[in-house]
């Protein structure tokens, strides 16, 4: 458990970074990211490299005894570079060019951008690359940010053509099994095929779905352009990416296999006010954030990083990037370092030291202000600091679940919603939030993880399912939940031929129909919730537990399998996933509004995320009975404690 801070020395006077550095080791700051946005102070002019303030930035880092995280700074390259070459730039959906003057103004399909990638990060990695101060590096910033995943431009388009190329080896392949012969789509050769942008109305959903996932493997390739050159040069130090939250757009397991550990930039109040929620959620949890945000993601990443993984980037007061920016409660960014914490995070890092006065994020907040006074994060980072004293490193626990979730069903469901609002990583999050309402801790899994020794295994919504997945369901010993959608398309995109679930009908019990989206307000309700958004027309010898009041199957149990046949809203869920639960043998409360558990180790951790005090219910394990390691039973808002069970 180790605290770390996102430094910018290339910001400040050399003469304030001794300072910092000193100041850092005070707080309890361990780890220091800096470099990843700082190539025009790196190679201000083609082939001039300017080492010298960099080298002593991390001198004086390194003296101070902070370990530093160096960022490859592929994210911004510099204005000569692009005016240089122009073919570097990508091209949005509707083909306008993306143009210099911020970041991420590259395509990851660029040839140039590659070789200049691998220039300027072997430069980097010579020079630092067994620096005593240099621990880790980071790849690149945040793929994918300000939606740079995809590329609709020249280089995009080519590269695409050879991966269909490889992929399908004859335009025949590729006609059948996108389907083609509808509309007259038929190519007779790969160089045929475009993006699928600016069509008329809407492009074929196979095809689509090849471009998502083309544009994914891109990026795990464009890492790995990196991820090769700093494991020649920089043996022993470990290489990270900074993830995202709420970002699905590429195949976070394939990128991470080419890294040591998972890092993700955990921003709950921003996250909050661009997400889903009401109103009223969004006001009593405006300044908290949604009680399962960070949680959900640092159960994801744990999973991406097979079970390394850090927050790199800490929101430590008011953003500048969302709708409305609202600054924390007191006591919730020591709150949010600890949840991370206790779901296994090795590092918890701030961004940033200081916030900047000048550019695009001078209303963001930071450790300091920008007269270098201390802002309140600083102090909760302080506390941390002691806290942690009392807690020790820990071993992160098993959980109780493991909730599959699969990119590739976001994609699905996003190229195909067919009912507005419908996204298979909605589904997740939802059936994430009923399970941790009941205090359980989860593992959020890839369709490859090893599923052996869950007691319950859920799958809230994965519309392709691997054979060696189906062949994980079937072997497994666990209680298995799906959800609506499941198992409904081949891996090309089509209807399977015996109708969804398709191989998995015999382990389900069911065969669906018919399948029906439900506009906003219109409900189908059963004795325990009701059914928005989505219900299926189910048939089979799965027994139907919950029926709509029109009598349509709702819950189905098979054997140890249940299938839950719609989109339950939360009395549902509760009322379907709490069953399930009990009858996986998990102890299932009811904690109030707000209130989250998680288990590190021998402790048990509360979090209060209501915006008002909560004492703990007698009915959590251990909280009546053993000296708490931080905080009491009776949590303010914001509040965290842990005791040990
Ligand atoms: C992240 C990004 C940082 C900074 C931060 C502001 O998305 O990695 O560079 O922009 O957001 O919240």
């Amino acid at each position: 458990m180790k605290l770390g801070v996102c430094y910018y020395p290339e910001h400040w006077p050399e003469n304030w970074w001794a300072e910092d550095a000193a100041a850092m080791a005070r707080l309890g700051i361990v780890r220091v990211r800096i470099g990843e946005f700082a190539w025009s102070r790196i190679e201000p002019e083609p082939g001039r490299f300017d080492w010298g303030w960099l080298d002593r930035a991390i001198d004086v880092l390194h003296a101070h005894g902070r370990e530093i995280v160096l960022g490859t700074p592929t994210a911004t390259p510099p204005k000569w570079l692009i005016d240089q070459h122009p073919d570097i730039l990508a091209v949005d959906a509707r083909g306008r060019e993306r143009r210099f003057g911020s970041r991420r103004h590259y395509s990851f399909s660029s040839p140039t951008y590659g070789r200049e990638t691998q220039r300027i990060v072997t430069a980097m990695a010579q020079r630092y690359g067994e620096h005593p101060g240099i621990v880790a590096w980071q790849t690149d910033n945040e793929y994918g940010c300000h939606d740079t995943v995809e590329d609709y431009g020249p280089n995009a388009a080519r590269a695409f053509r050879a991966w269909l190329k490889a992929k399908y080896e004859t335009p025949e392949r590729l006609n059948a099994a996108w389907g083609n012969v509808f509309w007259s789509m038929e190519v007779r050769a790969f160089d045929e095929v475009d993006p699928p942008n600016l069509t008329v109305t809407e492009a074929n959903p196979a095809h689509r779905l090849d471009f998502q996932r083309f544009s994914s493997d891109q990026v795990a390739a464009y890492n790995r352009l990196h991820t090769e050159i700093l494991r020649v040069f920089s043996p022993g130090r470990e290489i990270v990416h900074n993830f995202m939250g709420f970002f699905t757009a590429f195949d976070h397991h394939a990128v991470a296999a080419d890294l040591d550990a998972a890092t993700w930039d955990s921003y709950p109040l921003g996250f909050l006010e661009q997400g889903w929620w009401s109103d009223a959620l969004k006001n009593r949890f405006a300044r908290q954030g949604h009680p399962d945000l960070a949680a959900f993601h640092h159960d994801l990443y744990r999973g991406v990083g097979r079970g390394r993984w850090q927050v790199m980037e800490q929101q430590p007061g008011p953003v500048n990037w969302a709708p409305h920016n609202p600054a924390p409660l007191d006591g919730m960014v020591r709150l949010w370092t600890w949840e991370a914490f206790a779901h296994g995070a090795e590092v918890v890092s701030y961004f940033r030291w200081r916030q900047a006065p000048f550019a695009q994020e001078q209303m963001h907040a930071g450790l300091h202000r920008p007269d270098r006074s201390e802002d309140r994060a600083a102090l909760e980072a302080r506390q941390v600091g002691e806290d942690i004293k009392r807690i020790g490193a820990q071993p992160t626990a098993c959980a109780d679940v493991a909730l599959v979730f699969d990119y590739q069903s976001e994609w699905v469901t996003q190229i195909q919603p067919q009912g507005r609002g419908f996204s298979a990583f909605r589904a997740a999050f939802e059936w994430y939030e009923t399970l941790r309402c009941f205090g359980l801790d989860v593992d959020i899994v890839g369709p490859d993880a090893d599923l052996s020794g869950y007691g319950l295994i859920a799958l809230p919504c994965a519309p392709i399912i691997s054979d060696a997945l189906a062949a994980q369901l079937r072997n497994s010993g666990g209680l298995i939940v799906a959800g609506p959608r499941t198992a409904s398309k081949t891996a090309d995109f089509q209807i399977p031929p015996l109708l969804p679930p398709g191989d998995l009908a015999d382990l389900f019990g069911v065969k669906v129909e018919r399948v029906e989206s439900l506009r906003p307000g219109l409900k189908e309700h059963t004795d325990h919730g009701a059914v928005e958004r989505w219900l299926e027309h189910g048939t089979g010898p799965a027994r139907a537990v919950v029926k709509t009041a029109s009598g349509c199957g709702v819950h189905y149990a098979h054997g140890r399998a249940h299938y839950i046949a719609g989109w339950p809203d939360a009395a549902l869920r509760q009322h379907v996933l709490g069953a399930i639960c009990l009858a996986a043998g998990l102890k299932v409360l009811a904690l109030p509004d707000g209130l989250r558990l998680r288990r590190l180790g021998p402790f048990q951790f509360a979090f209060n995320y209501a915006p008002e005090a909560v004492n703990l219910p007698d009915y959590i394990p251990g909280s009546d009975k053993f000296a708490f390691a931080l905080g009491r039973a009776h949590l303010p808002a914001a509040g965290v404690a842990a005791w040990r069970v």
